[in-house]
């Protein structure tokens, strides 16, 4: 297949973009404070398209899954309808409340309140209840209560307002196409681990924006990274449109010791990218707002992070290497476990300095924090949400 990519950022050089987003220490604040924690979730993540789920867990119409939300403190149910639309509803019967399904995922014609029988469709209509005339309702006034849904590049976004502003599509603007040409649209399948960290969603973010601490924690996989010209692995460019941001990692020309096992993997990798016909570039990442990794070009990388966060200084990360076809021998099964493998070892080397991070800046002693020219999307993430909560802040203030 010949698909033609786009880089839907623009991209500048270091210095330009450095020039651009300006210098100057920041409020530590927004890292750990619990009072800008609930600014954040009701300016931010109550408003926002986020990342839940992928169409491939609901294949078929009468196919669900149950999705946590902890800081909205609700269940949702998203569901393949009839139709083949994807819908996400509140998991709350509309009698009395009480949680519809308590599996995390699984396929149903309709869905039974285990408390009185009220039984709704996959549309979430009301469709019977016991003894319903004594309620002096109409049935049409008790459909599950819906969150807004929508499916960008086979990835599955809600938000929690009742009437977004925008589409996910708008909010994501030129990527959503992009989005929708990589494999993670066409994934049928995909291997997920999870973590959960003592950290602020913007810290355990950060990590994973800046290449500045590679040679100090990677020192063993960093090499591949970094050479005397670059001795950091600096990004070559980074881009924003937006709320969103984007990085492209610079490629060590000289010759590495690479590990057979990796060598391998990589191969793997390039080969999976030519049989799509696509030309080798530099990796690119998209970083979208507010807490949404994915590694876009080229489009052989098939990874995605999501950092849901929990609290003000807790957050769960959700990684998924996405897969368009069947590992239908062993050699390939072991490659895909061993690229995931992979990534999920370099993580584990961040997380005891993200942590430490957290612990050091929520004592309160450092007020303000520091970024450097390498550091702009961290910058620019923190801009974003001062911007968002000040918005918000002068929406709801009363005159
Ligand atoms: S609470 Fe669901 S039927 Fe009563
Ligand atoms: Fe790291």
């Amino acid at each position: 297949m010949n698909v033609h990519h786009q880089q839907p950022f623009a991209m500048l050089p270091v210095e330009e973009a450095a020039r651009l987003r300006g210098s100057g220490p920041v409020s530590s604040r927004p890292y750990f404070d619990p009072d800008w924690w609930e600014l954040e979730r009701r300016a931010i993540f109550l408003r926002t398209w986020l990342h839940v789920g992928h169409v491939c867990e609901i294949p078929e119409p009468g196919s669900f899954i149950r999705r946590e939300i902890e800081f909205a403190r609700a269940s949702l149910l998203i569901v393949r309808g009839r139709d083949g639309a994807v819908r996400s509803f509140h998991n709350a019967c509309t009698h009395r409340g009480t949680q519809l399904v308590e599996e995390a995922a699984g396929k149903r014609g309709q869905f039974s309140c285990p408390y009185h029988m009220w039984t709704f469709g996959a549309d979430g209509r009301l469709l019977s209840a016991p003894d319903f005339e004594r309620f002096h309702l109409a049935k049409e006034d008790c459909s599950l209560k819906q969150v807004a849904t929508e499916v960008v590049g086979g990835m599955i976004f809600i938000n929690f307002d009742p009437s977004p502003a925008e589409t996910a599509r708008e909010f994501f603007g030129p990527v959503a196409a992009e989005m929708d040409k990589l494999p993670v649209a066409r994934a049928i399948d995909f291997t997920e681990w999870t973590y959960e960290i003592a950290a602020n969603w913007k810290l355990n973010f950060d990590n994973f924006q800046e290449n500045y601490h590679l040679r100090f924690i990677h020192p063993r996989t960093g090499e591949l990274a970094l050479s005397p010209e670059n001795p950091f692995g600096y990004p070559t460019h980074y881009g924003f449109l937006g709320p969103h941001r984007s990085q492209t990692l610079w490629r060590n020309p000289g010759p590495m010791d690479i590990p057979a096992s990796l060598m391998l993997a990589g191969t793997r990798t390039a080969a999976l990218a030519q049989q799509d016909g696509e030309p080798p570039f530099p990796k690119t990442d998209f970083k979208l707002f507010p807490c949404f990794h994915v590694v876009g070009l080229p489009p052989a990388q098939l990874y995605t992070h999501t950092m849901m966060p929990l609290g003000p200084d807790r957050t769960r990360g959700t990684i998924r290497m996405y897969w368009t076809s069947d590992a239908e021998n062993a050699s390939r099964l072991f490659t895909r476990e061993f690229n995931a493998m992979a990534v999920r070892d370099v993580l584990s080397e961040d997380r005891r300095a993200v942590e430490a991070g957290q612990r050091g800046i929520a004592s309160g002693a450092i007020e303000q924090v520091h970024f450097q020219d390498h550091e702009m999307l961290l910058r620019h993430l923190y801009e974003t949400v001062v911007a968002k909560v000040e918005a918000w802040r002068a929406e709801h203030s009363t005159p």
